[in-house]
């Protein structure tokens, strides 16, 4: 088992394009309406690390989007933002993966993964305010 999603019949799933940092074609995937980018990059093996496992406490499943996409996802919250802001490479259309959720909309969207990631806050280290 990878991410835990179901893979769907070949020419019947979204389209999810990846690539690397550098605007390189990682791979294109066929995904289900309601997966995560999260658990869509960890079914098919794509390097998004995703340290917290979707709980909102990591910044490590960055992910760089499309203009024209991002404007179809509802706004991130407060949690998700505090998070952005610790993101490495932060840019206008940077989404957490994990709360990315594929819909009829965002087919044939893609996903660029930012330079590098800082891992500083994995290992249960938490941030302090003072
Ligand atoms: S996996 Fe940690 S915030 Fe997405």
């Amino acid at each position: 088992m990878h991410g835990g999603i179901n893979r769907p019949e070949p020419g019947t799933g979204l389209k999810v394009h990846f690539k690397d940092s550098k605007g390189n074609h990682i791979k294109t995937v066929e995904v289900n309406e309601g997966d995560s980018i999260l658990e869509i990059a960890h079914e098919y093996d794509i390097d998004l690390e995703g340290a917290c496992e979707a709980s909102l406490a990591c910044s490590t499943c960055h992910v760089i989007l499309p203009p024209e996409y991002y404007d179809l996802l509802p706004e991130p919250g407060d949690d998700e933002n505090d998070m952005l802001d610790m993101a490495f490479g932060l840019t206008d259309t940077s989404r957490l993966g994990c709360q990315v959720i594929m819909k009829k909309e965002l087919d044939d969207i893609i996903v660029t993964l930012p330079a590098a990631t800082r891992n500083m806050y994995v290992d249960g280290a938490k941030p302090t305010t003072h």
